[in-house]
């Protein structure tokens, strides 16, 4: 796009709308004595201590996506995930906090890529604190995430059936406002950084960073958490609308991503031996909590990074919370 009508765009435009859920800017600060024992200068910022109904990156989503389901006026919320959803419990607390009713479609370890007949044991967890604030949780046995999404319209139908008017959000609420919700957080951080590292899965906590720091010397670094390299993708759709939200960037395509694959282990949703490694090393050095799903496998491609020399000088980890799966029975 030519670049005075780019800036005219960005003059004219208007950020989406925004109520407030969470407690920001969330708390960013230094891991002393891991940054000793690791040779780099490494941070943390702190999603899962954002307030909402036990923290994690959904927050920010949820402050975008729930000013959206209001302006809709809309009575139900619905929505699909896994059994150990973190999305889902926050959106529980969120619809709780507002007055409105959320209802999702579950299995207990939706797939692409068929999981190790060992699965985890999914009960307990978010799904305790998904019941604790009034989600209508439909249960489904495992199947293709395609299958999910067909059980969660069928769900939203049902509501609509029944009169009411249904807002529905994707899985990980991994829209554009999601993304949006992620480029507006980067102006949080009060210095820069070498590299930012993060789980990444449904794509909007990525592509909003990505978007915040195109053009500058900080690599975005997402550690995938599904097996599939076709996420990116996938990632690559919430492009367009983000750049529709926040006009003048650029539109990434999947291979602007920059994702490791190496650390997702014996699959989505399945604990890595490497990553419980790295939930146990932070949380003996630094007092700090990680989950065993997604940022666990996220630290463990940090450390990784860090002990091959890949990553260097002033690192950042993002913290995008998920502690209740630690408690899946
Ligand atoms: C704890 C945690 N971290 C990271 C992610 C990945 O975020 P995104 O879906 O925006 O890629 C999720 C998503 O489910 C999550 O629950």
């Amino acid at each position: 796009m030519p670049t005075i009508m780019a800036a005219r765009r960005k003059l004219e435009h208007v950020p989406p709308a925004r109520i407030p859920l969470i407690q920001t800017p969330t708390p960013l600060h230094r891991l002393d004595r891991l940054s000793r024992e690791l040779g780099v200068d490494l941070w943390i910022k702190r999603d899962d201590l954002n307030g909402l109904a036990m923290g994690g990156n959904k927050g920010r989503k949820l402050e975008y996506l729930m000013a959206d389901v209001l302006a809709a006026r809309a009575e139900v919320v619905v929505t699909c995930g896994a059994a150990q959803s973190n999305f889902i419990r926050q959106l529980g607390g969120a619809c709780a906090m507002l007055g409105l009713k959320c209802a999702a479609a579950i299995m207990p370890l939706p797939f692409d890529v068929e999981p190790p007949a060992d699965q985890p044991q999914t009960g307990g967890g978010n799904l305790l604190l998904d019941s604790l604030f009034g989600v209508d949780l439909r249960f489904h046995p495992n199947g293709t995430w395609d299958d999910l999404y067909s059980q969660a319209e069928a769900l939203a139908l049902e509501y609509e059936a029944l009169g009411a008017r249904v807002y529905r959000i994707p899985v990980g609420g991994s829209s554009p406002l999601g993304a949006y919700a992620f480029f507006e957080a980067a102006k949080e951080l009060d210095r820069t950084f070498d590299t930012i590292v993060f789980a990444s899965s449904s794509g909007s906590t990525h592509t909003g960073l990505a978007y915040a720091f195109a053009g500058t010397q900080t690599r975005i670094l997402g550690i995938a958490c599904d097996p599939e390299p076709e996420i990116a993708e996938d990632f690559a759709l919430l492009a367009p609308g983000l750049t529709a939200l926040a006009p003048g960037g650029p539109i990434f395509t999947a291979s602007d991503y920059d994702l490791d694959f190496r650390h997702v282990g014996p699959g989505y949703g399945i604990p890595s031996a490497t990553g419980d490694a790295a939930l146990k090393r932070l949380a003996q050095t630094e007092g700090i909590l990680l989950d065993p799903i997604y940022t666990a496998k996220a630290f463990a491609g940090l450390l990784d990074g860090v002990a091959r020399g890949l990553l260097v000088g002033r690192i950042l980890f993002w913290h995008t919370g998920g502690i209740p799966a630690l408690f899946a029975t």
